[in-house]
């Protein structure tokens, strides 16, 4: 069975890239003008046709149940005011999709989270979105592309676009069995974080979107610790490569490293400027700031 129906978030670190707010508030939660930036990362996997999704927690993450959940009160405080609306907006946000959830116990890292998925995932392949990366689906949703690529490969996918080389040391970096050619190309190789540039087998990074097939989970459990002592997912990944093809897809929208505070304001404005209600204004703005 190559269709992928199911889609896993996971959604259990600390934030502490984003201390104090994130002392109170699930990093997740964190806005993009006013829309939670897990709203996006959902959003992006509906529109690619998923419609059952596993965000993966831990303890204090409940804010993003809640605001995945009907709130009543809300809602009939808005009709009150006769804010219908409003109030419907509110609650298309409980009906995006089938959303479950299930908490990692300790914080093992990215692969160790992703073992968590296994009865969710029920032996079919699963796609995965990191909320970090946040991507633009105006022109099409970036994990949809990975989707197509499996359903054509049944390999693993990896999400990846070029990165400048001192950049490479925040990602999974993959090493291509021949030329790194088309869209979709097969990678024979890859590595976590490499610590110096001339380690780096490329200069294609894995940003944050993935297909994972169904033995995914057994390979995870014989994962050994790699880098910063947590099960690493990249790990998990190369060692299925005897088990499986695996290719990378140079997904299309351009990409925000919401995890990073600079990436974090460049997303705010660009999204702004897509909005038809801020875009005039926070122009007007900029240009102001810069003459
Ligand atoms: C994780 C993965 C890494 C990947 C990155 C994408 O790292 O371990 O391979 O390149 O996400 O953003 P993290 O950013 O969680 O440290």
């Amino acid at each position: 069975m190559n269709k992928v129906t199911k889609a896993v978030i996971p959604a259990a670190g600390l934030g502490t890239r984003f201390l104090p707010a994130t002392k109170a508030l699930p990093k997740e939660m964190l806005p993009i003008i006013d829309t939670p930036n897990i709203h996006y990362i959902v959003k992006e996997a509906v529109e690619a046709g998923i419609k059952d999704i596993l965000i993966i927690v831990s303890h204090a993450k409940e804010p993003i149940e809640d605001y995945f959940d009907v709130n009543y009160e809300l809602e009939t405080r808005l009709r009150e005011a006769g804010k219908e609306k409003q109030a419907e907006e509110i609650r298309e946000i409980a009906n995006i999709a089938n959303i479950f959830y299930v908490r990692q116990k300790e914080p093992k890292g990215l692969g160790n989270a992703i073992s968590y998925a296994r009865s969710f995932a029920s032996g079919e392949p699963i796609a995965v979105l990191l909320g970090d990366d946040l991507i633009d689906d105006s022109e099409r949703p970036a994990i949809g592309e990975l989707m197509e690529a499996y359903e054509k490969t049944e390999g693993t996918i990896l999400g990846c676009r070029k990165v400048p080389r001192e950049r490479l040391k925040k990602y999974g970096v993959v090493k291509p069995t021949t030329k790194a050619e088309g869209k979709v190309f097969e990678v024979s190789d890859m590595i976590e974080k490499p610590k110096d540039p001339s380690l780096a087998p490329s200069d294609i990074a894995v940003l944050g979107r993935y297909v994972l097939p169904p033995e995914i989970f057994d390979v995870i459990d014989r994962t050994p610790k790699g880098v910063g002592g947590e099960i690493q997912l990249t790990d998990a990944i190369k060692l299925s490569l005897q088990l499986r093809k695996c290719y990378a897809c140079l997904f299309t929208g351009q990409r925000y490293d919401i995890g990073d505070k600079f990436g974090y304001i460049k997303a705010t404005i660009d999204f702004a400027l897509r909005r038809d209600d801020l875009r005039e204004d926070v122009l007007e703005y900029l240009r102001h700031l810069v003459d």
